[in-house]
């Protein structure tokens, strides 16, 4: 293999949110923040380096290479076709999100989501004065699956004017199936219901079941976000784009996001772009085979040396959704002792919804020696509690 994952890379006083936000703590494992400990991968590492040694950062506008990129990389590696006029540039996919929130709905209105499910699109819904409405997953014990019949009865209150899907699903790993996709669809264009599918960890899929693009099913009436920075570890470049076939839609978030003074793209996260879709298959392919044997280590720990603890392996990200509910002590409660006791860092499952309570989410986007400390620690503590 051409890249060492398993480097570990120092990242303590590099303003990293991950490492650096408990100052008063030395000796932290932290695994909860969705960025991953690898060094970005050389192409990217040398586009960088290129426009830094230019010396000149001034305003920056979208090269056709950066649609280009864009477009190559659906067709590549999702074998699916998208069109120039398609993409809008945001800083990010929460701030798209905001935008499409404010775009098409109005306070009071309600937004539908998939819990447990990412915790800012709480933040993001509320920020805006929208209500929350969940579809809880079902927990099999073997998968998460969807339950259409309460989707159905929540997508037909008139209030609903948005469904966020996220696809593949943080915190659970799910990787939603062209059938599933297809019935929500269905269900969402029946009660008028606009799409929105975040795609941001449409890369990061194992072997199994494909990632099936939201808009090869209907791209006319959806926006899917999409961004490098999961799958190239890139997120603070801040580079993200709105993807939809639906021209009136493209425009409204448009206009939202100029009247916030969102339009002007970073000069290093255009190159960082271009660099990870046309240049970064090769680092993505070696990543996934990593986080693979990471997954896999991570499942056998967990099942060998903490059998009271359940988790399913997840068909994508790198994110372990670890269900503690049989240690009869809520996530919040847990994950103090964690870091109070182990220095171990890690998302309390009640963020992401009621239905989260009792679980954790580990982020194994890390060295193998990083993960196997994690886990050490997480086990000394485990068995603490009776
Ligand atoms: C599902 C999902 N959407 C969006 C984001 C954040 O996107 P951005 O950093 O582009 O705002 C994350 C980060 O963890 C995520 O998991």
């Amino acid at each position: 293999m051409k890249y060492d994952f398993g480097e570990v890379v120092n990242r303590k006083n590099t303003n990293s949110f991950k490492w650096d936000s408990a100052k008063d703590k030395e000796d932290i494992v932290p695994m909860w923040v969705a960025d991953m400990d690898f060094k970005a991968a050389d192409p990217i590492l040398r586009a960088l380096e290129s426009k830094l040694r230019h010396g000149v950062f001034g305003y920056a506008h979208l090269p056709e290479a950066y649609y280009g990129a864009e477009i190559h990389w659906w067709q590549k590696r999702h074998d699916c076709l998208i069109e120039k006029d398609w993409i809008a540039f945001t800083p990010g996919v929460i701030p798209a999100l905001a935008a499409i929130i404010q775009a098409f709905s109005s306070p009071g209105d309600k937004v539908l989501i998939q819990a447990p499910v990412y915790n800012s699109f709480y933040g993001i819904i509320k920020s805006n004065g929208r209500e929350i409405v969940e579809n809880n997953l079902v927990n099999t014990g073997e998968s998460y699956e969807i339950d259409f019949e309460d989707f159905e009865k929540k997508a037909s209150d008139e209030s609903v004017k948005l469904f966020i899907l996220c696809n593949p699903h943080n915190p659970v790993g799910r990787v939603w199936s062209r059938e599933e996709l297809e019935r929500l669809s269905a269900i969402c264009r029946k009660h008028r219901v606009l799409v929105v599918a975040d795609e941001i960890h449409r890369d990061l899929v194992f072997e199994g079941r494909p990632y099936v693009p939201y808009a090869s099913i209907d791209a006319n009436n959806s926006i899917t976000c999409t961004s490098p920075s999961k799958t190239f570890n890139i997120a603070g470049l801040k580079m993200a784009n709105i993807i939809t076939a639906n021209m009136d839609y493209k425009e409204k978030v448009k206009q939202v996001m100029l009247a916030s003074g969102i339009h002007d793209p970073n000069v290093f996260g255009i190159e960082a772009f271009i660099a990870a879709y046309t240049e970064g298959e090769e680092w993505l392919d070696q990543l996934l085979v990593y986080l693979k044997e990471n997954r896999d280590y991570f499942l056998s720990f967990v099942r060998e040396r903490l059998p009271n603890l359940k988790v399913i392996a997840p068909q994508s990200t790198y994110l372990m959704w670890l269900d503690c509910r049989a240690l009869g002590i809520g996530s919040e409660e847990l994950s103090r002792k964690l870091f109070d006791e182990a220095g171990l860092r890690i998302n309390e499952g009640s963020t992401y919804g009621k239905a989260g309570d009792g679980f954790i989410r580990i982020n194994i986007g890390c060295s193998r020696a990083i993960l196997t400390e994690g886990l050490n620690r997480l086990e000394h503590v485990i068995k603490t509690i009776k």
